[in-house]
């Protein structure tokens, strides 16, 4: 593995194998047990969309690894003047260790990889969320101690996070169900991959998908660079919301997870979000320990 650009490229060894890794750096990173396995490299995040959670768990990550984090905003950059992404990657391959970039075009991060000749990992783009979903999976063993036969339910918008779940859960043998609204389906790259699968569907009943699920997960309606497009979908989302009826549907130890940023009463209820904070939380913290773990495969020369 030389790159983490999408959930497409990894086989399920190297996704067990990353999780695997974070346990173990979230077990040293708990009991005040040192690992600066980067001591000395720097990693450069390259931010074209906002974040809480991606900038500040790769930055404290690098720190806690030992490494030097650099914030690098697309807006400060020459890339935002215009620059091309082929000349920035050969040029920071010359003075850093890797690149994380949250951008729109997945074309974008594909490029940096082929012109660059450091590591390049993906912090979102209009196609994937690789890291988020990394996390997921690791949060989901956490709690369900497996991963193998656990179906999983997603209800909302066919994005990033519905690409990157479908191909990573059915990737480690999970069964995935996808309840979409019509002309919000997932990528054609993912459903192709996806219909190799027997575990997996395609559905525009939510409550179809929710019943008899160990896990359910949802995401915003209008993704980042989609908010002109809020009023439309806020309609064609209405009833794509996981809240108390569609979690009656669900196994009764189901799990209920978000990447977050949540729009509440959107596509999640607040009171299913704060009745499962912890899982949606732990989530959210796992993001630091898998990433170390994706940075350390990765960077750790
Ligand atoms: N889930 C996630 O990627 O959060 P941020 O947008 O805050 O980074
Ligand atoms: N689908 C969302 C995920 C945010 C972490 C977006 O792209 O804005």
């Amino acid at each position: 593995m030389k790159h983490l650009l999408k959930m497409l490229d990894l086989s399920k060894e190297e996704i067990i194998d990353i999780l695997n890794l974070a346990d173990q750096l979230k077990y040293e990173q708990k009991h005040g047990i040192p690992h600066k396995h980067l001591q000395g490299k720097t990693l450069g995040m390259i931010f074209e969309k906002a974040s809480t959670r991606t900038r500040v768990s790769f930055e404290a990550g690098m720190y806690q690894l030992g490494g030097y984090p650099l914030f690098l905003s697309s807006s400060e950059l020459q890339i935002g003047r215009g620059e091309p992404v082929e000349d920035t990657a050969r040029v920071l391959s010359r003075y850093i260790d890797g690149i994380m970039i949250r951008t729109y075009e997945q074309k974008e991060v594909e490029n940096l990889a082929e012109f660059g000749n450091i590591p390049i990992i993906n912090g979102l783009t209009d196609f994937a969320h690789p890291c988020q979903v990394l996390a997921d999976l690791m949060t989901i063993r956490e709690y369900k101690n497996r991963l193998e036969g656990l179906k999983v339910c997603y209800i909302g918008d066919g994005n990033n996070m519905a690409n990157s779940l479908t191909v990573g859960c059915l990737k480690v043998g999970m069964d995935i169900t996808l309840a979409c609204p019509q002309g919000y389906e997932p990528d054609q790259q993912v459903l192709d991959f996806a219909a190799e699968f027997d575990g997996f569907s395609l559905v525009t009943s939510p409550q179809d998908a929710a019943t008899g699920a160990d896990v359910l997960i949802t995401d915003v309606w209008a993704s980042m660079g989609q908010e002109g497009e809020s009023e439309k979908r806020r309609e064609a989302f209405a009833g794509f919301q996981i809240n108390d009826e569609i979690c009656a549907l669900a196994k009764s130890d189901a799990m209920v997870m978000h990447c977050l940023p949540a729009h509440r009463e959107e596509e999640i209820t607040a009171k299913v979000l704060e009745k499962h904070a912890a899982e949606i939380f732990d989530e959210a913290e796992n993001r630091l320990h898998v990433q170390k773990a994706v940075m350390v495969k990765l960077m750790k020369g």
